[in-house]
């Protein structure tokens, strides 16, 4: 009798009898974020490992005769539902590039909070992108996708990917790196969010200041430390270069590193631009300590116990 056979992911059915395409993307976080000089486009040229963590939105597409979006869960309400908001964006940039009308209604369920430096918007173009892909069977590839993400933002080609990665240029060209795991995350959700460029400009005046290296931190350490499977290692190893920046606007972020720590993380870091913190713990039992005891100090809007490396942006 021969083997059953595997079939690929893009050739499964992904049509649900309602005619629906529904795909569930992950949060990210920066285990290494190294920020390079300013560029003359404006970004900073980037040396960061992403890790895709088991904080998820989902987003549902259906076809129809207009554009539509609406969201429930985090920042519903808060978020534009226009051109302004990334969704809309990429399912319009799509359709340009396949050359079709961009009609579809989408119902996103946010977990993700906004502007908390989890990457929550970029993950939600990523799952339109996604989404869109296969309810108009384009057949573009991964890479073709990948392209059109980094035209929407640094971190959604990675949210495509997922899993843990290496991210270059503005954080838009993106690689696999090999990662065990699971790792085991405590995630701080701040009150309110911190805007990305107003952070990356304050790092800029911290630079200019004298009052943080001007160098990007190397990602070496990290990269080594997510080869082998010691979380101690690991912890000693995160870095993020927009830190100072997030806490010289925020300064309350020292006080919810401090509590992370106080109550027994291997380590605390702010997640990309923040506000959001994230401890590493030893294993899940550890980290379900550390976010009871996070969650009794009162420094975060909520605390979520998450694992990483996950897949990116997938039908479900
Ligand atoms: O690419 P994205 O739209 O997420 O970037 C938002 C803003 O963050 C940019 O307009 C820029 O001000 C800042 N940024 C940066 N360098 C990067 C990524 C983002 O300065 N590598």
């Amino acid at each position: 009798m021969s083997e059953p056979q595997q079939v690929p992911e893009r050739d499964r059915p992904v049509l649900a009898a309602s005619g629906a395409v529904r795909v569930r993307v992950p949060a990210k976080i920066n285990v290494h974020l190294g920020v390079g000089p300013v560029r003359d486009d404006g970004y900073h040229e980037l040396a960061t490992v992403y890790q895709a963590i088991s904080l998820y939105d989902e987003l549902t597409v259906t076809r129809a005769d207009d554009l539509r979006l609406r969201i429930a869960g985090e920042g519903a309400g808060q978020l534009p539902l226009d051109d302004d908001n990334l969704v809309v964006r990429a399912v319009r940039a799509l359709a340009r590039y396949v050359d079709r009308e961009p009609h579809v209604h989408i119902q996103l369920r946010k977990q993700i909070p906004v502007a908390g430096g989890l990457a929550g918007g970029s993950a939600d173009a990523a799952a339109a992108l996604v989404a869109c892909d296969a309810l108009w069977g384009t057949g573009l590839t991964r890479d073709d996708l990948a392209t059109l993400a980094a035209t929407l933002g640094s971190d959604v080609p990675f949210l495509v990917l997922g899993g843990t990665a290496l991210g270059t240029g503005h954080g838009e060209v993106v690689s696999p790196v090999l990662a065990v795991g699971p790792w085991h995350w405590v995630v701080a959700i701040a009150d309110g969010g911190l805007s990305t460029p107003e952070v990356y400009a304050e790092l800029d005046r911290l630079r200019e200041a004298g009052r943080v290296p001007a160098a990007a931190s190397d990602p070496g350490p990290v990269l080594a430390a997510l080869r082998q499977h010691d979380p101690r290692v690991l912890a000693e190893a995160l870095a993020n270069d927009l830190q100072p920046a997030a806490i010289s606007l925020r300064p309350a972020l020292r006080r919810t590193l401090r509590a992370g720590t106080e109550e027994g993380a291997l380590a605390g870091i702010v997640s990309g631009s923040g506000p959001t913190c994230v401890f590493l713990a030893a294993d899940a039992e550890h980290a379900k300590k550390i976010a009871t005891g996070l969650a009794g100090q009162g420094v975060a809007r909520a605390v979520r116990v998450v694992r990483g490396p996950v897949p990116g942006a997938r039908i479900v």
